[in-house]
């Protein structure tokens, strides 16, 4: 396979730059590259990958043979509705510690929110002070592109690569408007602002960039047909949708366990604390619709419901995010899971994740980010079904089912990555 060299600088651009995993992302992956903290988490920087039969002994760390960006080239920016510098924003998510910051203040404190596209009928309980203004949804878009452009010219980028780590937009069903790219870029000419969200005009605008884009939350955004044909026009990569970061990435693993035992399921209940930004936003009705779709795919497709009736013909299956403002961005997860062995007796598995929500999402954000370059120098495009790991709700076309099972996700991930740099993929039996 050809793969273009990661030459020169590469651009990050974050929508959402201010908020708490985007800067704990940014501060985290500048310390690491000054040689401070170790990037816990993240497979592109720690993991090895096995080549060749099992008793040839070759484990080397994915960075040595695959050919990803180096952190040096890397440049920050993005968007955001504040317009405080990384270092402020970073002070107020209250995630690193103020020693952690100190090391990277100078970097953080020069990266400068640009003005972003923002509907608060998209995000009710936000009120953005550093907004665009534009006549229409498609002079918003256009003007993403000039920032995008602008950035890649005044940072002397090679190639640029969007991701949203932006707040959770209210829910909206796919509609007609998003079938085609025809129909879709009269709804943002014509300014249909029902069904056309700020995080698609930061979508088209990146793609038609060419840059490569990544949909960090469960926003329908890049899940629709019409942007997958403008993805095929522009060929560039797209991926998504929402970080599988905490609770998801349990259930993604304990659901294949109770699978391949065999074992049955009569009730999940999720529920979580949290009391960043994210969980204010969350509290919201019309997002926490789009997360709560986003946290129940996950265990219908896992346990095939439909094949295994007698095991899992009737689950209750029921999710709730909780805003509660002691524990900011230290998220408590628990779940309550009714499970049913021999003969029909029931058992319950409990499970209490005291976890940080930007500590686990910054090394995905980092691995997505190189991944994405990656691919994009490799000549794919379209929906990367290879960074279904990463994601709670991981893009398919229609013809396909989405797979959810982490180690297969991982099993895939790994895989690909032989293949891009020629080595033979590994089946296990040998
Ligand atoms: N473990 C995790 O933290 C995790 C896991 C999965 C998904 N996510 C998603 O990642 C996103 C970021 O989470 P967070 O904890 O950093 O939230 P946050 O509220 O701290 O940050 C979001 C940022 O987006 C900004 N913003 C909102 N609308 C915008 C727009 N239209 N354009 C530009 N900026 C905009 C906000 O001002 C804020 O700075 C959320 O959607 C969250 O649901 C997080």
């Amino acid at each position: 396979m050809k793969i273009n060299a990661a030459e020169g600088k590469l651009g990050i651009l974050v929508i959402g730059v201010g908020g708490a995993v985007s800067t704990t992302f940014i501060a985290g992956t500048l310390s690491v590259r000054k040689g401070h903290g170790t990037p816990i988490g993240s497979l592109t920087q720690l993991a090895t990958i096995r080549l060749g039969k099992r008793n040839e002994n070759r484990f080397p760390k994915i960075k040595d043979v695959v050919p990803l960006a180096d952190l040096k080239d890397l440049v920050f920016g993005g968007w955001d509705i504040f317009e405080e510098n990384l270092y402020e924003a970073a002070r107020h998510a209250e995630v690193l510690s103020k020693d952690d910051l100190e090391v990277v203040k100078d970097e953080l404190t020069v990266i400068r929110p640009m003005k972003a596209v923002f509907d608060q009928n998209y995000v009710k309980r936000l009120h953005g002070t550093h907004v665009k203004e534009g006549k229409t949804r498609w002079d918003l878009m256009e003007q993403v592109r000039e920032d995008i452009r602008s950035f890649k010219k005044e940072n002397n980028c090679d190639r640029v690569v969007v991701m949203w780590a932006a707040s959770t937009e209210v829910f909206i069903p796919q509609s007609k408007e998003h079938n085609t790219l025809a129909d879709f870029e009269n709804a943002l000419k014509e300014n249909n602002t029902e069904v056309i969200s700020p995080s698609m005009c930061y979508a088209y605008a990146s793609m038609a960039e060419g840059c490569p884009f990544i949909m960090g939350a469960p926003n329908l955004c890049v899940d629709i047909p019409a942007m997958w044909e403008f993805a095929e026009k522009k060929q560039v990569p797209i991926c998504g949708k929402d970080y599988k970061t905490g609770q998801t990435m349990l259930k993604t693993v304990l659901a294949p366990m109770l699978k391949t035992r065999m074992l049955g399921l009569d009730g999940w209940f999720s529920t979580n604390i949290l009391g960043n930004r994210d969980g204010e936003v969350l509290d919201d009705p019309g997002s926490f619709k789009t997360k709560e779709v986003s946290k129940l795919s996950v265990i219908d497709t896992i346990l095939q419901t439909d094949i295994y009736p007698e095991l899992y013909g009737n689950i209750y299956h029921k999710v709730r995010i909780n805003y509660y403002p002691p524990r900011k961005d230290n998220k408590e997860g628990w779940d309550n899971i009714d499970i049913v062995g021999w003969l029909g007796y029931p058992m319950q598995l409990k499970v209490d994740f005291l976890c940080r929500d930007s500590i686990l999402a910054a090394p995905l954000c980092l691995d997505l980010v190189l991944f994405a370059d990656l691919s994009s120098r490799c000549g794919f495009y379209g929906i990367q079904t290879w960074l279904s790991f990463y994601f709670k709700s991981p893009m398919h076309d229609a013809d396909h089912v989405p797979e959810h099972d982490l180690f297969i996700q991982h099993t895939i991930l790994k895989n690909t990555l032989r293949k891009i740099i020629g080595e033979e993929t590994i089946d296990y039996l040998d």
